[in-house]
C-alpha cells in the first residue's frame, strides 16, 4: 500500500504520535518543525579561477534538497522510504572539479534551450541564427556553455511554512549563439509537504527562443545501488516524437499504442527496453519526447508516476508544459563515481525532463517556444513525493 505524506502528517498529528514512530523526516513534518527553517549555506570548493561555490541545503516536509549556486545543481536529494529510512534519490558528485569537468548535466538547470536543436540552427523573424554546437552537429541543453555552466545567483527564503531557493541567471545577447539578453529566475521550494517545485521565469529585450528544464537523474531506490530497471512509470500521453539518428524529433507525433513507448498504464521500465523497436536501437533505450495529452495548460496538471517498489519510493510529476522528455541513462557508462563512491553504470538512473518539443524552433507545428520582449516566460513543475 502506498503511504501518502499528507496522510502520514495528518494522521501522526491527530494521533499525537511521538517522534520516532515515523522516522526522523516524516516526524519533523509532523512536528511542523522543519517548516520555515532558514537553508543554510556551506563551502563546496572553487572554480579553477578562485570563484567560490557553495551549496545550499534546505528540508521541509521530510524533503532533504542541497544545491549548488553551481549550475543551480541538485546535489542531493534525500526521501525516506516506507520505513522512514532515508537515499539520495539523485546522481551526483561529491566535489565542484567533477562537476565542471565530466558531469553530463547531473541535477543542474538546463538552459536556454532543453534538449537539441538541429545544427545548432533557426530563423525567427527572418534572421537566422547559429548556436553553439556540443553534440555532433547540433546544439544540446543550450550549447558548450549551457545555463548548467554558470554560477548562479542565490537567495534563500522562508515564506509561510515554504523554503526555498531564488536563482537568477543572466545571459547576454549573443551568449552561446542565442538572440537577446535573457534574465533568468528559478525558484526551487520546499513545501510542508516535502513537495519540490521548481517555477521558471525569463524575460528578453529581443526576439529569442527559450526552454528550460532540470536534469535531475533520478533512482529512487538511492543513487548508486544499480539499475532503474524496475521502476514502474508511468505518462500520461498517447503520442511521442520519433527521432532521427542525431536524436532530432522528425516531425511526426506518432502513437504509442502496440509499442514499447507506451507507459499510458504504469510498467516496470525493464520490461519493453530490449524490444528493439528501431526507435530504441538508435537511442539505445529511451531518449524522447512525451507529447502530453493535456498539452499546454494553465496550472501544473500530474503527468507522471516514477515508483520504485522496493522503498515505495513514488515520484509525481504535475507540469503546465507540453513535452516530457524521458531519458533512460543510456549514455552512463561506468566511467563516472557517483557521491557515495559507487560507479554509474548505463541504466542506472532516468530522467524525466518537463519541456516544450525539442527542436521546435524548427517545426512550425510544434508548441511555439519564442519569446518576445515585453513578454514573460513562465512555467512550474511539481515533484510530489511519498512511500
Ligand atoms: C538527452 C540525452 C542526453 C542527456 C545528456 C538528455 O536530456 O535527451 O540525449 O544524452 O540529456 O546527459
Amino acid at each position: 500500500m502506498e503511504l501518502n505524506r499528507r496522510t502520514v502528517i495528518a494522521g501522526a498529528a491527530a494521533a499525537g504520535l511521538a517522534a520516532t514512530t515515523l522516522g526522523t523526516g516524516n516526524a519533523q513534518a509532523a512536528t511542523g518543525s522543519a517548516s520555515g527553517r532558514k537553508p543554510v549555506k556551506e563551502p563546496f570548493g572553487k572554480l579553477a579561477d578562485g570563484t567560490k561555490i557553495y551549496r545550499w541545503s534546505l528540508e521541509n516536509g521530510g524533503t532533504r534538497l542541497k544545491v549548488l549556486n553551481w549550475g543551480g545543481v541538485v546535489q542531493s536529494l534525500e526521501l525516506p522510504d516506507r520505513h522512514g529510512h532515508y537515499a539520495n534519490v539523485s546522481l551526483g558528485f561529491d566535489n565542484i572539479d567533477d562537476y565542471v569537468a565530466k558531469t553530463p548535466y547531473f541535477g543542474a538547470l538546463i538552459g536556454r534551450y532543453g534538449n537539441r536543436i538541429a545544427k545548432g540552427q533557426f530563423t525567427l523573424d527572418g534572421k537566422s541564427y547559429q548556436l553553439s554546437v556540443n553534440d555532433g552537429v547540433n546544439s544540446l541543453h543550450g550549447g558548450k556553455q549551457g545555463f548548467d555552466k554558470h554560477v548562479w545567483d542565490v537567495e534563500p527564503f522562508t515564506k509561510g511554512s515554504d523554503v526555498g531557493l531564488h536563482l537568477h541567471y543572466t545571459s547576454v545577447d549573443g551568449e552561446m549563439g542565442y538572440p537577446g539578453t535573457l534574465k533568468a529566475k528559478v525558484t526551487y521550494t520546499l513545501t510542508k509537504h516535502g513537495d519540490w517545485r521548481i517555477d521558471y521565469e525569463a524575460t528578453t529585450d529581443k526576439a529569442t527562443v527559450v526552454n528550460l528544464t532540470s536534469h535531475v537523474y533520478w533512482n529512487l531506490a538511492g543513487e548508486g545501488s544499480g539499475t532503474i530497471e524496475d521502476h514502474e512509470l508511468r505518462i500520461a500521453a498517447a503520442r511521442y516524437t520519433p527521432t532521427d539518428s542525431g536524436l532530432i524529433p522528425t516531425g511526426e507525433l506518432a502513437k504509442v499504442g502496440g509499442t514499447p513507448f507506451d507507459f499510458r498504464h504504469a510498467k516496470p521500465i525493464g520490461r519493453d527496453i530490449r524490444a528493439g523497436h528501431e526507435q530504441q536501437v538508435q537511442a539505445k533505450g529511451y531518449d524522447h519526447n512525451w507529447a502530453l495529452d493535456k498539452g499546454i495548460t494553465a496550472k501544473p496538471e500530474h503527468v507522471a508516476t516514477l515508483r520504485d517498489p522496493r522503498s515505495g519510493r513514488t515520484l509525481k510529476i504535475a507540469t503546465d508544459q507540453p513535452g516530457l522528455q524521458f531519458y533512460s541513462g543510456n549514455f552512463l557508462d561506468g566511467t563516472l563515481t557517483g557521491t557515495g563512491g559507487r560507479t554509474y553504470r548505463q541504466g542506472d538512473a532516468l530522467c524525466l525532463e518537463t519541456q516544450h518539443f525539442p527542436d521546435s524552433p524548427n517545426h512550425a507545428d510544434f508548441p511555439s517556444t519564442v519569446l518576445r520582449p515585453g513578454q514573460t516566460y513562465r512555467t512550474t513543475t511539481i515533484h510530489t513525493f511519498s512511500a
